[in-house]
């Protein structure tokens, strides 16, 4: 069926078989947003492009007007200083996501915040004109801290607006309280500077803000939104939990349009990372007449295993999911939210046809299963791929089956197996010794359980869905092609064939 090229080393033969190809495309008419106005969700760029550039830095805010949608929202965190100056800085502590800490080494501080006595150097111990030699730097250790090199100022709300004229500008007030209780009003900042600064939205976890503050702005002032924090933590105001103030939006609605809530209120996570059925909050609140805002969105961490380390689904679904749409996202790397706004809703079966590129799988969907298997394969086949693969390999009674290597210890668990003392050395494979195909016979083989491979552990800590780490069955090469022949969105399979010489030599069974 198949011919094959020998040469002496390694060897890629490359055979397609071409199977029916049938393009079922579903007929859907386009799906209007099932936000609350009917409108696409907003970006919310939180602290510009937080995920790269240091947050709040003019070039961060200034590198989403260049990668995301037009009218993405631009976020602020407020923080007064002690002359009242309004800044934008993350927190109203600054030992991350600033050098401080080398700028005024002694000058750290104690206070309760929220009633939890914290050491660390507070916006509120600091003039503007003392923040002239303090810059802003990464605040978030995993990411890259190639643009902490002293260039980036703090600035002024003020100035952030004028520099960017953004599309809309949200302001958040992460703690009211604290800064009257060190007699410097959030609220106569904010009216002061509305007059100059067109605030688009303003957020707050605190209750008693919006209390106070609500009917100040005149008719054109912001829209509220009420920020929940994690359902245990106590609201300052009240003295309730976010999780009890949760159970009444009819009260929120009496001081705000929106709430912003962290993703797990809409898709909660296991404790191990597994996504559970999404909770009824969008269409509770959206009943309510409350517009929903997530929170927590970032391409590197945070991510259920559900979404195979793809942020893109993620955002699809919390947008496109069929149910229901939140009306925005809160995100360190708006250029992805906004490609999933912008991009990729909306496409139902349509999303694999978008390019005319061919999608070829490596060992199956290997990132989410043991690569080669029953699973593997099955999966690659519904997330669209074009073509299927297989690693040839041959075991000792001579039987063709597909796995990612011809040594069974890098795909197997071989470790509490049997036949742990037929690993053999064979200098012209691998340096060191392996459980090579060849010393096994398929029936021994298959009484093995494929692995998943995890290859970024070492460097970046990356898991593959653990609770598959050990699962599906590894296919002969007909069972392959049977399996690739019964699906009609396959164009073609790929056999990849390495070290053929070293078959002939020992085996002399590839003409099987
Ligand atoms: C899918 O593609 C077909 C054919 O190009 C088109 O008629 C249909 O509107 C598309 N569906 C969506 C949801 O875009
Ligand atoms: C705030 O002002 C009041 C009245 O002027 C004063 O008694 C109090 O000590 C001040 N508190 C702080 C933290 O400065
Ligand atoms: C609310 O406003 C009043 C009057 O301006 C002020 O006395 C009070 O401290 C404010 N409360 C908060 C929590 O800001
Ligand atoms: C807040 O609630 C807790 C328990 O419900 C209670 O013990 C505490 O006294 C309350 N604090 C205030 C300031 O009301
Ligand atoms: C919910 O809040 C509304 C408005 O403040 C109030 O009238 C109602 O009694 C509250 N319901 C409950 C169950 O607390
Ligand atoms: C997420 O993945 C786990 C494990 O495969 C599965 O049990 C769960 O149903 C998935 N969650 C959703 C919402 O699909
Ligand atoms: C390998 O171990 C099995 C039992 O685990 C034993 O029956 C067999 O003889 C051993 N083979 C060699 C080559 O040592
Ligand atoms: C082929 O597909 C059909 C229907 O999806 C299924 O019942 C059958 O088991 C499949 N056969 C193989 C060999 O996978």
């Amino acid at each position: 069926m198949f011919r094959l090229l020998a040469s002496r080393f390694l060897l890629f033969a490359l055979i397609l078989i071409h199977l029916l190809t049938t393009q079922i495309l579903a007929q859907r008419s386009k799906t209007p947003w099932q936000t609350l106005n009917g409108e696409a969700p907003l970006i919310i760029a939180r602290g510009g492009f937080s995920g790269l550039l240091p947050d709040s830095s003019v070039d961060s805010y200034s590198f989403v007007a260049q990668t995301s949608v037009p009218d993405a929202v631009l976020w602020c965190d407020v923080q007064l200083t002690k002359d009242g100056t309004g800044i934008c800085f993350p927190d109203v502590t600054m030992k991350y996501a600033s050098n401080m800490e080398r700028a005024y080494p002694n000058r750290k501080n104690s206070y309760l915040l929220n009633g939890v006595p914290t050491e660390n150097w507070f916006t509120i111990d600091f003039t503007f004109r003392d923040l002239n030699s303090v810059f802003l730097t990464q605040g978030t250790f995993s990411r890259s801290d190639k643009f902490d090199n002293n260039q980036y100022a703090i600035s002024t709300v003020e100035s952030i607006a004028t520099k960017m004229k953004p599309e809309g500008f949200w302001l958040n007030v992460q703690h009211d309280t604290f800064y009257t209780q060190h007699n410097l009003s959030m609220s106569k900042f904010l009216l002061l500077v509305s007059k100059t600064v067109m605030i688009d939205y303003l957020s707050s976890p605190e209750v008693n803000f919006f209390r106070n503050i609500s009917g100040r702005f005149g008719k054109k002032g912001p829209k509220f939104v009420f920020r929940f924090l994690e359902k245990d933590v106590v609201e300052v105001s009240t003295n309730q939990t976010y999780g009890s103030l949760l159970r009444n939006l009819t009260f929120i609605k009496t001081f705000a349009s929106g709430v912003l809530v962290p993703k797990s209120y809409i898709w909660p996570v296991d404790k191990s990372q597994y996504l559970l059925p999404h909770t009824s909050f969008v269409q509770d609140a959206h009943k309510a007449g409350l517009e929903v805002y997530a929170s927590g969105f970032a391409n590197d961490f945070d991510l259920a295993y559900n979404y195979s380390f793809d942020p893109l689904a993620e955002y699809l679904s919390f947008i496109d999911n069929g149910d229901f749409s939140v009306d925005g996202v809160l995100s360190d790397f708006p250029l992805t939210a906004s490609s999933a706004v912008d991009c990729f809703s909306h496409l139902g079966s349509n999303a694999t046809t978008q390019v005319d590129l061919l999608v070829i799988s490596k060992n199956g969907a290997s990132g989410d299963y043991p690569g080669c298997t029953d699973l593997a394969y099955s999966k690659a086949i519904k997330d669209g791929a074009d073509v299927i693969d297989c690693s040839l390999q041959m075991s000792s009674d001579g039987v063709p089956f597909c796995s990612s290597s011809i040594d069974l210890g890098e795909s197997m668990n071989v470790v509490q197996s049997p036949f742990r003392n037929r690993s053999s050395s064979v200098s012209e494979i691998i340096p060191s010794s392996g459980l090579y195909s060849f010393s096994l016979a398929w029936s021994e083989i298959q009484s093995l359980t494929p692995a998943i491979t995890n290859p970024y552990t070492k460097d970046f800590t990356l898991f593959r869905n653990p609770r598959e780490r050990s699962s599906g069955k590894l296919l002969s090469l007909s069972d392959f092609l049977n399996l690739a022949k019964n699906s009609s969105s396959l164009t073609g399979v790929l056999i990849i064939v390495e070290v053929t010489n070293f078959y002939y030599d020992y085996n002399n069974h590839f003409e099987h």
